[in-house]
């Protein structure tokens, strides 16, 4: 009898739907491209790389690994890519680049992870500043970066979402993966699903701000109510977001605005560690 080798039944190419996006996308956005390469060390350091080189026309970069990922707070993203899982990738990892010029940058990270949520499952909840958590564990991340090159501020946006299940390589509480939620879903299926509406949020949040959103993130803060201690020290209990996407904790001293460049937080309770 033979066997097979049950990676190479499952490492097929995937068919990513480059061209359906580029469609969907191109009427908002003239001179877009989608392009997806097989390794890079990360995405979003690529497409900062290319805008210092001066290409600078919206771009969607897809990796199928990443060798360098990286999270905020100058954190590494491990995607898991190498592990025998039973889809492949694990991890969906692509950055959107394009020159951006909001009136007020403040709240564009919770804006991206509003519209990620939005376009995935009704359960899934936002960790200020935009981490996406089910079930008190973390599916995605998204790093946002900018750069003045000129005149112009060229923004990558970077989303990383655990698609099958995987080790909880440099994190404390395992991550939770999307196929959880949605059994049938893949990695390329799930880029469609959220890239065009990422793109017309992005695009919204670029003339309107954050504040018109406002309410729909409070339906989705994980952290409301929440005892939360923040890496400066301070305690307190979060009580949401102001119009510009400022975390409102209540703490003995009164309510203080906590901006995602300054800490990060955490539940201060044990059972929900991030
Ligand atoms: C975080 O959780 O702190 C943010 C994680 C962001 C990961 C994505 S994967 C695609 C893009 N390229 C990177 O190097 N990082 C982002």
């Amino acid at each position: 009898m033979t066997r097979t080798d049950p990676l190479q039944q499952v490492r097929a190419p995937i068919r990513w739907p480059a061209e359906a996006i580029w469609e969907a996308v191109t009427p908002l956005l003239p001179q877009f491209t989608v392009e997806v390469l097989p390794e890079i060390d990360s995405t979003n350091t690529e497409l900062m790389r290319r805008a210092r080189a001066g290409q600078i026309d919206p771009v969607l970069l897809v990796a199928e690994r990443q060798t360098a990922g990286r999270g905020r707070l100058g954190r590494q993203w491990f995607s898991g890519n190498d592990e025998s899982v039973a889809a492949f990738p694990p991890s969906l990892m692509f950055s959107l680049g394009f020159p951006l010029t909001p009136k007020d940058w403040s709240g564009l990270s919770l804006a991206v992870g509003l519209s990620i949520v939005e376009s995935l499952h009704p359960d899934l909840q936002l960790k200020w500043p935009n981490d996406v958590w089910w079930q008190s564990r973390k599916l995605a991340g998204i790093l946002i970066e900018t750069a003045s090159l000129g005149d112009v501020r060229y923004a990558v946006v970077g989303v990383g979402i655990n698609i099958a299940p995987r080790d909880g390589q440099g994190l404390s509480t395992p991550p939770a993966s999307l196929s959880e939620l949605l059994p049938e879903i893949d990695a390329a299926s799930t880029l469609e699903r959220v890239v065009g509406p990422l793109v017309r949020a992005i695009q919204q949040f670029e003339t309107q701000g954050f504040a018109p959103l406002r309410a729909a993130f409070h339906g989705r803060d994980l952290l409301y109510g929440q005892t939360v201690q923040c890496s400066d020290g301070m305690t307190g209990v979060a009580r949401g977001v102001d119009s510009g996407g400022a975390l409102l904790v209540h703490t003995e001293n009164g309510l203080k605005k906590i901006t995602s460049a300054e800490v990060s937080v955490r539940p201060a309770h044990p059972a929900n560690p991030s």
